[in-house]
């Protein structure tokens, strides 16, 4: 076996940090995990891949040539989710899982191509993408007693959150922005019908949708999503996860103009999911100005500001 150069990105490391003596050791580890997972599941580990934020993942090969995915992440995640999503999707508008490794934060997956962001699609091309791969993915069938723990449902959590975290980060964005969002968030909460619950991504970012290296069943949209928290929730939340990227895009305009995009945009997620349009906008700007105060928390600055930034136009 060769030895793995164990590269982890920066964001990473800065996340892995801010976790304290834990994450500390999980740097130091890694390499010696990676070489264990090596030996244990018969591969060859190679390049590092970008894109994640909470996980060290690399190109692997298997015995017999085939092209796979180590993935490793973080020791404060909790993956059991994610394996039990991955397992039951069987590769339906996810990402095959090959074995996993719940005690090291482990996974081993089948290998696929490039992100949807990074094939210089245009905003309203990665919409319709999303959107049919999440109409396959919220296929994925729900647990034999579904049940969400009152104190654990979504929209509560994040209006926790970002009460929490904009008093601890010292206000970082207006109380405009934050009450608008604890609105949401309470309207998200009142609304909450367990009938209406599926097994949600709850990240469906267009870093984690990939391309699939050649067709395959499941795999209708061309793209599979890794990386799946797996929760139950409402399929609005997935959705307002999509709606709450494309700072890029909105950066720059005036408010009234920012809003219009962002609103054709949540209009076309509405209409090609046939979910509540107005359900996707709010969880879509709870979501934005949760990610910026998390982003914020863990030290990524410049990764975290453009989602406040954002927040500030769409309030109006
Ligand atoms: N099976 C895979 N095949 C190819 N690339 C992958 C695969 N899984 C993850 N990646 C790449 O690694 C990045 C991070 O992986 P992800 O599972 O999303 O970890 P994180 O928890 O850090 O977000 C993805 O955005 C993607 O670019
Ligand atoms: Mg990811």
């Amino acid at each position: 076996m060769t030895e793995p150069g164990v590269e982890v990105q920066p964001v990473v490391r800065q996340k892995a940090r801010g976790l304290g003596a834990v994450g500390e050791r999980w740097l130091t580890e890694l390499p010696g995990l990676v070489r264990e997972l090596q030996r244990r599941w018969s591969i060859r580990v190679g390049a590092p891949l970008t894109g994640g934020t909470s996980s060290y993942v690399a190109r692997a090969t298997a015995r017999g040539g085939r092209d796979v995915v180590l993935k490793i992440a973080l020791p404060q995640a909790d993956l059991a989710p994610q394996v039990r999503t991955l397992r039951r999707a069987r590769g339906e508008g996810y990402v095959r899982l090959l074995a996993d490794d719940l005690d090291r934060h482990a996974t081993l997956q089948e290998a696929l191509g490039p992100p949807l962001d990074r094939l210089g699609l245009a905003p309203r091309q990665q919409l319709e993408t999303l959107c049919a791969m999440l109409r396959s993915a919220w296929r994925v069938p729900r647990p034999a007693e579904p049940r969400v723990d009152p104190a654990q449902e979504k929209a509560r959590t994040l209006g926790e959150l970002v009460a929490r975290l904009w008093e601890s980060l010292g206000r970082p964005c207006s109380e405009a922005v934050v009450s608008l969002a604890l609105t949401y968030a309470e309207r998200r909460a009142a609304a909450f019908d367990p009938d209406r619950c599926v097994v949600v991504h709850g990240d469906p970012h267009p870093a984690n949708a990939l391309r699939t290296v050649s067709p395959r069943a499941g795999a209708e949209a061309g793209f599979v999503f890794v990386d799946p928290d797996g929760f139950l929730a409402d399929p609005a939340y997935d959705l307002g996860v999509v709606l709450r990227d494309w700072c890029a895009e909105l950066r720059g305009r005036d408010p009234a103009a920012a809003r219009a995009l962002l609103r054709s945009y949540g209009a076309l997620l509405a209409d090609r999911t046939g979910v509540d349009g107005d359900a996707i906008w709010e969880w879509g700007f709870l979501e934005r100005v949760s990610t910026g105060l998390f982003v914020l928390n863990f030290g990524a600055e410049e990764l975290g500001r453009p989602f406040l930034d954002t927040a500030e136009s769409l309030r109006r």
